[in-house]
């Protein structure tokens, strides 16, 4: 189930459209197409508004040091400007915790989601969104950067994860491994 994006948190304006194009068939996905296209306008205009109350998941700032070989983190905090590619966080938030209504969040998406995304733009077969702004970030990415970007966003959650247990475990008075 690796391939199925959370909604929770996400904003409603940026669902909706979502919805339009799985609707009109500008955004294509053999599951969510007939289920845009059984709601009626005002139907996906609730759906996006109930997901997007729904509590979003625990930011983690990344403040690690990079190198360019680390290229997840990298691409994602610096972006590799001699090829024209912009740091991920720039438009979607420091740790990829979205921005506003119209830059959706790409932490805690599981990764084989947010590859499938950025392949979609590749082959066109997704909208190319505002602007056109992903499908021509996404062209200049190689498959090895897909992969890469996407693990590292995927791989913030399970930090952010990871440091609740932690302090769970630190509260009860446990011993630390
Ligand atoms: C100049 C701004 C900008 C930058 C930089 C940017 N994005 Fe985006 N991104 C957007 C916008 C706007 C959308 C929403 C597109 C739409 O509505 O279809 C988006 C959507 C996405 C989505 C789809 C999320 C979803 O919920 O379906 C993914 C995946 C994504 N971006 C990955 C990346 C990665 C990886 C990088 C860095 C290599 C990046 N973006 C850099 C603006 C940007």
């Amino acid at each position: 189930m690796a391939a199925f994006p959370r909604l929770g948190g996400v904003g409603a304006a940026y669902l909706q459209q979502q919805l339009d194009a799985f609707a009109d068939g500008t955004r294509k996905n053999a599951i969510m197409q007939p289920i845009a296209q059984g709601l009626t306008p005002q139907q996906r205009i609730q759906v996006a508004a109930y997901f997007s109350s729904l509590p979003k998941p625990a930011a983690v700032q990344d403040g690690a040091a990079r190198t360019p070989s680390d290229t997840g983190a990298w691409l994602a905090t610096r972006g590799r400007w001699d090829e024209g590619i912009p740091a991920c966080a720039q438009c979607h938030g420091p740790g990829g915790v979205g921005v506003g209504e119209n830059f959706p969040p790409l932490a805690g998406q599981p990764a084989g989601y947010l590859a499938d995304q950025l392949k979609a733009w590749q082959s066109g077969a997704r909208h190319p969104g505002p602007l056109g702004l992903m499908e021509s970030i996404a062209r200049k990415l190689k498959p090895a950067d897909v992969q890469a970007v996407s693990d590292y966003y995927a791989g913030l959650a399970s930090k952010a994860a990871a440091a609740t247990a932690a302090a769970g475990r630190a509260r009860a008075g446990g011993s630390t491994p």
